[in-house]
């Protein structure tokens, strides 16, 4: 079952007498356990295709299944459930809450869902922690941390819950150019170990290269797809 089937999709933003057609009649199809990238200038869409596959905004217009369900109706209250049982998110700025140690950010979406027992919590936010290779930060502030380990503390809280769709607006933007290459490699080995698939959006060239499939956006349109897997990173 594919992940995400957007057939027809189309996002119209209006706001007094200016329409916005930010997406215009966009079709894809994302696999499971495929790494994923939107790519495209400033304004051409990429924000608004990720919140509507995160169920934060819906579509104007089309269809758009998300782990096999349609997400286009969904109230506000059942696409909040729907986002916490299935997708996790990688913000750009790191999100992290600054006052909560690194082993308590990853915990936190745990305290959110399920009734698991401290214990439970405890070993899977170090399983995720030993994953993305800060299991030695885990009593660090946010702030006693780089740039590039707060997003693996981003990733690791994305993938605590077992989502199975990890959405990422930009997640390299405020990393240079080599942290950024590992925070993809970072979320590749993680696409391999949890068989998560990561879709993310960049206007960075400099790490299109390590993306496996890509879909460019021009005005709300595809104007090319990519598909790089297999065929390494030269
Ligand atoms: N809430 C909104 N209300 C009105 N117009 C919007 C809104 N959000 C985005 N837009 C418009 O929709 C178009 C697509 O915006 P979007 O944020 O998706 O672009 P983007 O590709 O993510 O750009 P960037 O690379 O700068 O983040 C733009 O013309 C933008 O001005
Ligand atoms: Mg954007």
């Amino acid at each position: 079952m594919s992940v995400v089937v957007a057939r027809q999709l189309e996002k119209t933003y209006v706001s007094g007498d200016i329409t916005v057609n930010a997406i215009q009649g966009v079709e894809f199809t994302i696999e499971p356990a495929s790494f994923v990238s939107f790519i495209g200038p400033s304004g051409s869409g990429k924000s608004t295709l990720l919140n509507m596959i995160g169920c934060l905004d819906p579509p104007t217009r089309g269809t758009l299944q998300v782990a096999g369900r349609e997400i286009t109706n969904l109230s506000r209250r059942e696409a909040a459930l729907f986002r916490g049982e299935n997708i996790g998110f990688v913000f750009q700025d790191f999100n992290l809450i600054p006052v909560l140690s690194v082993f308590e950010n990853v915990e936190y979406p745990l305290l959110m869902v399920q009734n698991w027992t401290k214990e439970k919590r405890k070993k899977r936010v170090f399983d995720l922690l030993d994953a993305v290779g800060m299991t030695d930060q885990a009593n660090k502030r946010p702030n006693q941390i780089s740039g590039g380990q707060k997003q693996r503390v981003a990733v690791a809280r994305a993938l605590v819950t077992n989502a199975k769709l990890v959405l990422a607006d930009e997640p390299t933007a405020n990393l240079d150019r080599e942290t950024a290459n590992r925070i993809i490699d970072l979320m590749k080995q993680m696409r391999d170990d949890f068989q998560t698939t990561f879709v993310f959006s960049t206007h960075d060239p400099r790490i299109v290269k390590n993306v496996e499939i890509t879909f460019t956006l021009e005005d709300g349109k595809f104007s090319s797809t990519n598909d790089n897997q297999g065929g390494g990173n030269a």
